[in-house]
């Protein structure tokens, strides 16, 4: 039987599908499902049109947690992947998957992150600051934005004039590549 994997997200989706179409076929990982706390995010849409499911539920159940914890156990869900989750990961689901959740972050963690580091708001810092790098960090979750153990980064350069939609660009192209590979050998295991 297959390892069940879920994928939270709050947005468009992009990492999600690149995911599903690499662990499609895969021998030993499954993407069951894909949950959103947003009810008109792209990304519930996207990967339903990829075949998988996904639902919606409201802020306050990933707040509290345990109808989240239910919903994961009664489809004997075994790690959960954040790919533009943008809530705090509340005790309850921390508890239930102990160094089983990871997420990704568009920018070389320490720098750059915590609360209200996401999407646009990383890459414009990183311009403001004048940096000549970016790039992904993959890491565990633990009750604090940001700061779980590192798994993998990876690097790209930036010229003098990319603005903050350049750089995502770079930066989105480092997440497609390698996120779905690092899930596969987080999980795989
Ligand atoms: C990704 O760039 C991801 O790294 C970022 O949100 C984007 C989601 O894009 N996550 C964060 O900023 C978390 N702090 P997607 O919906 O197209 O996958």
């Amino acid at each position: 039987m297959k390892r069940k994997l879920v994928i939270f997200a709050s947005g468009s989706g992009s990492n999600a599908e690149k995911i599903i179409e690499y662990l499609s076929n895969h021998p030993t990982l499954e993407i069951s499902c894909v949950l959103s706390n947003k009810s008109d995010a792209y990304v519930l849409e996207r990967v339903r049109e990829l075949g998988v499911e996904s639902y919606y539920f409201p802020k306050s159940d990933f707040d509290l947690g345990i109808p989240i914890v239910d919903f994961l156990q009664n489809r004997g869900i075994e790690g959960i992947i954040l790919a533009g989750f943008l809530l705090k990961v509340s005790q309850p689901i921390l508890q239930a998957f102990p160094q089983k959740i990871i997420n990704i972050h568009p920018a070389l963690l320490p720098k750059y992150g915590g609360k209200g580091m996401y999407g646009h708001f990383v890459h414009e810092a990183v311009k403001a600051a004048g940096e000549r790098e970016s790039g992904i960090t993959i890491h565990y979750v633990n009750e604090h934005y940001d700061e779980g153990n590192i798994i993998f980064q990876a690097k790209c350069s930036l010229d003098a004039d990319d603005g903050p939609e350049e750089i995502a660009r770079k930066v989105q192209k480092l997440e497609h590549t390698y996120f779905p590979r690092v899930v596969e050998k987080v999980f795989g295991k």
